[in-house]
């Protein structure tokens, strides 16, 4: 039997992007049959796959240590992570020999029949005759078998080898699909995915994370107080913040379409630490309660309040996929009382409050096209938040971030974005300076110049309240959609 394998798990085989597969799909360079796709075409247009791939190897062995630590303590004389790395891989290889093997021999047994009825002893043949011609014919068949392929074993052992670490999980109706590794949770998996899963308190109280099991396995990792009903529990209803998955799973779940599915919220979080890496630029990073997490989209923003201050308005500088560890930028305007009380009065721990999140300024999750960000000073705060979502996703072709600092201001995170540059081959960062905010607009030529035909990106901006307008409309000129411009003020 062909094999078939799912699009998600075929682009971890070979290590390249979903859209890179797509890209070879629509080019006519891969079949695909119902959304999965041979392994045999897979190998035939990634020949060089090879499953000695040592980083497959390092993160199987960072997957196990996890789900070893988060599991179950082994014993002592249990092999160490990278021998039960090793061990399985040989058994995945063990398993393609034995298929291929299999597969050879019910061919073989298909022949012999048909040869049976060929050899029916004609007038005159003795059955000794037709005996010997049978022996003579299935000792040449034995050998003449078909020897085994090194390759397509390799990629056999290696698609059973990444089956065995790291379940995978498909959303309907969406389609959307990640890998569960470890001991995650289905909820954890998906936030880190970059999934906009519906939940609530994250751990078993609120009942917003129910989901249907249409195919698969799943195993309860912790108890939870919400109580399913028996009618629920036989049509297969689980809370995903609760169960992991044992085999791939099809699960029916809500997600979060849009700003408009995603609830208010009020919550009271932990000051953790205040930098100032400029005179221009306050980071504040705060946690949320386990039990009360920030639900939100990359890319929105939020009221900060504390003792009785004037709210402070601040996009979200953070991925969704840690919903717990938040992160703001915020402009240091001078005699602001909110900036004025976190840098002169608050310490650790402190409570501030957040109520939100608002916003439209999110990623277009089901575009094919490239991204371009551009941000002025703090505005990379939201533009961080959608690089590192788009990053989770892994969708888009190529990532280009302009970041320009106007007189006063640094590039304060340029290590991270430098860093971003040079782990991915797809990112692509630049810095730009200016003198005065107006300069912002003069720099739009260079942008262009660097990018090429605008048609082929989303853009996201997030600059300066008084430059929108004008950046907006010179993006138009240059040729960019409407639809695919999406405008920010820095908060
Ligand atoms: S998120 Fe509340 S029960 Fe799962």
């Amino acid at each position: 039997m062909p094999r078939l394998i799912t699009l998600s798990r075929a682009a971890r085989l070979v290590g390249v992007k979903r859209g890179a597969l797509q890209k070879k799909i629509r080019a006519g360079e891969l079949r695909t049959f119902e959304g999965e796709l041979l392994l045999s075409d897979l190998l035939h247009a990634y020949p060089q796959t090879q499953v000695e791939d040592t980083t497959m190897l390092e993160r199987v062995e960072q997957i196990m240590e996890q789900a070893v630590n988060k599991i179950v303590r082994p014993p002592d004389e249990a092999p160490d992570t990278h021998t039960q790395a090793a061990r399985i891989l040989a058994l995945g290889q063990e398993l393609a020999r034995a298929r291929h093997e299999a597969r050879r021999y019910s061919g073989l047994v298909e022949a012999l029949k048909k040869k049976f009825r060929e050899l029916a002893p004609e007038d005159g043949t003795t059955r000794d005759e037709a005996l010997s011609r049978l022996s003579d014919w299935f000792f040449q068949a034995l050998e003449a078998g078909e020897p085994a392929d090194e390759a397509s074993e390799d990629i056999v052992a290696k698609e059973a080898f990444l089956r065995v670490m790291a379940a995978q999980i498909r959303i309907l109706p969406s389609g959307h699909e990640f890998f569960i590794e470890g001991a995650d949770s289905i909820l954890e998996a998906g936030l880190r995915s970059g999934l906009a899963l519906s939940y609530g308190c994250s751990s078993g109280n609120c009942g917003l994370c129910k989901a249907k099991v249409v195919s698969g396995q799943v195993k309860k990792i912790c108890p939870h107080d919400y109580v399913l009903t028996e009618t629920e529990k036989g049509l297969g209803y689980i809370l995903t913040c609760s169960n992991t998955a044992v085999t791939d799973v099809v699960l029916e779940a809500d997600e979060a379409l849009g700003a408009r599915d995603i609830p208010h919220q009020e919550i009271d979080i932990r000051i953790k630490k205040v930098e100032r890496p400029d005179d221009r630029v306050v980071i504040l990073h705060a946690k949320t309660p386990r039990t009360n997490r920030l639900r939100f989209l990359a890319g929105q923003y939020l009221s900060l309040e504390a003792s009785g201050l004037p709210a402070m308005e601040c996009s979200i500088a953070s991925c969704p996929c840690d919903d717990m560890n938040l992160q703001f930028h915020l402009p240091a305007i001078s005699g602001n009382p909110f900036i004025e009380h976190l840098l002169n009065n608050t310490r650790q721990n402190d409570i501030i409050s957040i109520k939100g999140p608002r916003g439209e300024f999110v990623l277009n999750e089901e575009s094919p096209r490239s991204l371009l960000f551009i941000a002025c000073n703090a505005g990379f705060g939201p533009v961080k938040s959608l690089i590192e979502h788009a990053m989770a996703l892994d969708i888009a072709e190529h990532i280009h971030v302009f970041w320009i600092a106007t007189a006063g201001n640094s590039h304060y995170l340029g290590n991270l974005c430098r860093s971003w540059a040079d782990a991915l081959d797809n990112f692509h960062y630049t810095a730009l300076a200016t003198d005065t905010e107006s300069g912002v607009e003069d720099l739009l030529p260079n942008i262009v110049a660097d990018v090429g035909d605008l048609k082929t990106f989303d853009c996201y901006a997030c600059v300066p309240g008084p430059s929108l307008e004008y950046i907006e409309a010179s993006l138009r000129r240059y040729g960019l959609p409407a639809k695919q411009l999406h405008m920010e003020p820095v908060r």
